[in-house]
């Protein structure tokens, strides 16, 4: 049966062989123009193609290691029909590899890498053709105990090596550096170079949380990276780090610290993913839209590389996003306190009094209260009433009553008072003085009293206060603008349009 071997055309394959190799070296080594459609097209099959010559090589040098440690016996022709289609195979993917490559986009040490390994693969794979055809002519008379050389050995090694290592950097390439390493085991996901970042599985206290590590770079990560990372860097940019954040890409910048809108990144994540210049290209899954919101904030705020969630003022788009990620409400104020629930009953004979209780919401711990009569507003009995929950009364309204300065003694009582309504009420500057020391105060309306600007220094004591209605009151223009001046941030309300009144 040997004897019957097609040596002739055996050759003249292997030669052909010889030639495409040649012509693969050339391909990669020269330079060369802009690719053809044709070319470009069958780039596009080098992801899919790679797995031939995977599986043809791994399957031949399985069989040809089996052979050699005595498991079995494999026909040395049959093995070496299978290297011989592995080489053509190695060969048309590392071909179409260049192409994929020609197509543009890749760059960096990565793309380099992995395509010395793939022309190592293809080389090996024709030296072992060539080795094995040496051999089966020399075995004609005993194809399985023709004798394997030491460099027949070697090659079937390297070529083994070759194969892990381009496949391997070629799954950086698609997946990212991580994707191999991500579920193993601490120490061995550190020999594979993973960045071994951790995820934030639980967090204790979201305030601390640092914005960009937190919210940024891992939606950097997922989505950009693969092509802006270590091992590619598209367009020149680095996508990984604070550093590459900072260095931008072939046409400089891509962050404007404090602009989203003029920052080149941004630019490239809004447009439609139609648009050729879209990232990420090719209709690829981009950033949702939770995670561009966030990006685009950390950019307005500045792009701090520390700044943590707490100390980033947050746009009502921000914390809506936020909190879908769990990590929305930070509480401030009053509500940052543990204060307890209020007692119930203590509740229920408050509103006997007739004052109307409004719980705060579900969870709060806070009410909000108000005269249901505004004749009869804060009576002793009243103001008894109220004494077992004064911890709990975040809200007063008092606005349109009889209450006046002796009445309003009852705010010294109530430590965490936040918002009071005194409009249309007889206080003057006199009830005003017992509000020194509300140190939770963010809200006072004060619209429609006789009220004059010497209650103002009271006011621009007051460490919380946002924001106080004066509207129709005694204060004068200038009184105004001068708290106004004292407190920037605090909303001064006078009811002037512009200037006026
Ligand atoms: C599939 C690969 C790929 C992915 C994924 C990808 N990009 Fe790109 N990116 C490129 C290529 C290729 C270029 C160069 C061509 C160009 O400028 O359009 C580029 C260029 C850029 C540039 C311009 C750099 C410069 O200075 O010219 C920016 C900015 C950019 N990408 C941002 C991103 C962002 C943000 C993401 C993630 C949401 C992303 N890219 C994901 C391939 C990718």
């Amino acid at each position: 049966m040997p004897r019957s071997l097609p040596y002739a055309r055996m050759f003249t394959t292997r030669v052909l062989l010889a030639i495409a190799l040649v012509a693969l070296y050339a391909q990669a080594l020269l330079p060369g123009g802009d690719a053809s459609g044709l070319a470009l097209l069958f780039g596009r099959f080098h992801p899919l193609l790679v797995h031939l010559p995977i599986g043809l090589l791994v399957g031949a040098l399985g069989l040809f290691w089996w052979n050699r440690l005595g498991f079995g016996l494999a026909a040395a022709p049959a093995v070496a029909t299978l290297v011989h289609l592995g080489a053509w195979a190695a060969v048309a993917a590392a071909w179409a590899g260049l192409d994929l490559e020609a197509g543009g986009g890749y760059g960096g040490d990565g793309v380099l890498y992995h395509k010395i390994a793939g022309m190592a693969v293809a080389t090996l794979a024709v030296a072992v053709v060539f080795l094995d055809y040496g051999r089966l002519r020399q075995g004609i008379e005993g194809v399985h105990t023709a004798p394997v050389t030491r460099s027949h050995k070697l090659a079937s090694l390297l070529l083994f090596a070759a194969l892990v290592v381009a496949g391997h950097l070629g799954g950086n390439l698609t997946h990212g550096p991580d994707f191999l390493a991500e579920h193993m085991p601490g120490p061995l996901r550190t020999l594979l170079g993973g960045s071994g970042r951790v995820a934030f599985a639980s967090i204790e206290d979201p305030g601390s949380l640092p914005v960009y590590a937190a919210l940024v770079q891992p939606a950097l990560d997922a989505r950009c990276v693969s092509c802006h990372g270590a091992s590619q860097a598209k367009g020149k940019l680095r996508l990984d780090t604070p550093e590459g954040l900072i260095a931008g890409g072939t046409n400089g910048e891509v962050i404007v610290a404090g602009q989203p809108d003029a920052s080149e990144l941004v630019r490239r994540i809004r447009l439609p993913a139609s648009h050729e210049e879209a990232m990420p290209p090719d209709g690829r899954a981009g950033l949702s839209v939770a995670e561009a919101t966030l990006l685009e904030w950390w950019i307005e705020t500045g792009a701090s590389f520390d700044l943590t969630l707490q100390d980033a003022e947050q746009t009502p788009q921000v914390s809506f996003v936020l909190q879908g990620l769990g990590i929305g409400a930070f509480p401030t104020g009053i509500y940052a306190l543990d204060t307890a629930p209020p007692d119930s009953t203590a509740l229920v004979r408050l509103e006997a009094t007739g004052i109307s209780v409004l719980r705060l919401g579900e969870s709060e711990a806070y009410v909000s209260l108000r005269c249901s009569r505004s004749d009869v507003c804060l009576t002793p009995e009243q103001v008894a009433a109220i004494d077992p929950v004064a911890a709990q009364v975040a809200w007063l309204d008092l606005s349109g009553t009889d209450v006046d300065d002796a009445g309003l003694a009852v705010v010294e009582r109530l430590p965490h008072l936040e918002r009071l309504h005194l409009q249309r009420t007889r206080i003057t500057d006199e009830g005003i003085r017992r509000l020194v020391g509300r140190e939770y105060l963010t809200y006072v309306n004060l619209y429609g009293t006789a009220v004059t600007d010497s209650a103002l220094s009271v006011l621009e004591g007051l460490p919380a206060l946002e924001s106080v209605y004066l509207w129709q009151s005694g204060v004068s223009v200038e009184g105004a603008a001068r708290l106004r001046e004292r407190r920037p941030g605090l909303l001064v309300d006078t009811g002037a349009a512009a200037g006026g009144q």
